[in-house]
């Protein structure tokens, strides 16, 4: 087959943009960005005084399905600038911890209403570190097609579940992802070299929960290209914490708890390959980055 999928991992610390492009350096091929990067740079970097600040725009596009939507039920949708003529796309998915059950959703909507909802996203916004535009910010992936996906799923970007009464909330984390690369088909994502899934945090797990699917989806669309995934600081642990308290919020509930809840109430998608390696009780162990790392394709 013509396409590859591995993965890196970057295990930084919060926002590590400039060790995520140095990483990012490590695996480009230098044929593809050295050689010509130089003198394209030098121009990007006199242009980008003037146009910088116009260019550094993602717009706003909604999902045109609109049963594909944030927990509060508004559409989902992402932030998309192209780069006429270059074939490396960057999908970045953003961050946010998770709530699993109604008690912490419910704080959540209280304390967090922005990770929950589209209603109040701005029509465009900044790219900043792998999504910048600024050759000085983003030496090797600031002229590629740059996408981010707001996160509103509250599910470690793993969830399926459609509500089934008006007031309850969706969790469709995955499913966004996977509409919007989609939707990304009629912009020419299809003709790609390179599709780097990118994330921090919660969008780092979800990197790693949703990469192999995403690949086999982009294969069977008939694309050529190489998928890889980035991961920075999405390896959670599960490990006993030092001071272990009730589980009754996001940041008293010991990650392994949280997401044995969350996992069902999500209706959370999990690797194929992963939940092989498990008794279905336990496949929500495959939120965890040491534990589903291996079991990724093509490595
Ligand atoms: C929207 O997405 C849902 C869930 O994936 C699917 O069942 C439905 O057919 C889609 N609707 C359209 C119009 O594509």
């Amino acid at each position: 087959m013509g396409w590859s999928l591995a993965v890196v991992v970057v295990l930084v610390g919060i926002l590590g943009s400039s060790a995520m492009a140095k990483k990012t350096d490590d695996e480009l091929p230098t044929n593809e960005v050295n050689t010509k990067a130089e003198s394209t740079r030098d121009s990007a970097l006199s242009l980008n005084n003037c146009r910088g600040r116009r260019k550094q725009l993602l717009r706003r596009v909604f999902l045109n399905n609109r049963s594909i939507s944030c927990n509060d039920g508004s559409p989902a949708g992402y932030y998309i600038r192209k780069s006429n003529g270059n074939r490396r796309w960057v999908i970045y998915l953003e961050g946010g911890w998770y709530c699993f059950d109604l008690q912490s959703c419910h704080n959540r909507w209280i304390r967090l209403r922005s990770l929950m909802t589209s209603r109040l996203w701005p029509e465009i916004r900044h790219g900043g570190g792998i999504l910048s535009s600024d050759p000085k910010e983003n030496p090797y992936l600031w002229n590629a097609n740059h996408v981010l996906i707001p996160y509103c799923s509250s599910d470690a970007w793993s969830g399926a579940f459609y509500p089934k009464t008006p007031d309850q909330l969706a969790f469709l984390g995955s499913e966004i992802i996977l509409e919007v690369f989609h939707q990304l088909v009629s912009y020419g994502i299809l003709g790609a070299h390179k599709v780097y899934l990118v994330g921090s945090s919660a969008g780092g797990t979800g990197v790693m929960i949703n990469l192999d699917r995403v690949a086999h989806a982009f294969h069977h669309w008939g694309s050529t290209a190489e998928v890889r995934g980035i991961a920075d600081s999405g390896w959670f642990l599960d490990n006993e914490p030092f001071n272990p308290m009730p589980c009754t919020d996001t940041h008293t509930c010991k990650p392994t708890e949280a997401v044995k809840l969350g996992f069902k109430f999500w209706n959370g998608q999990l690797p194929e390959s992963c939940r092989a390696q498990y008794a279905s009780d336990e496949w929500w162990k495959c939120y965890f980055g040491y534990r589903v790392y291996p079991t990724m394709q093509s490595k």
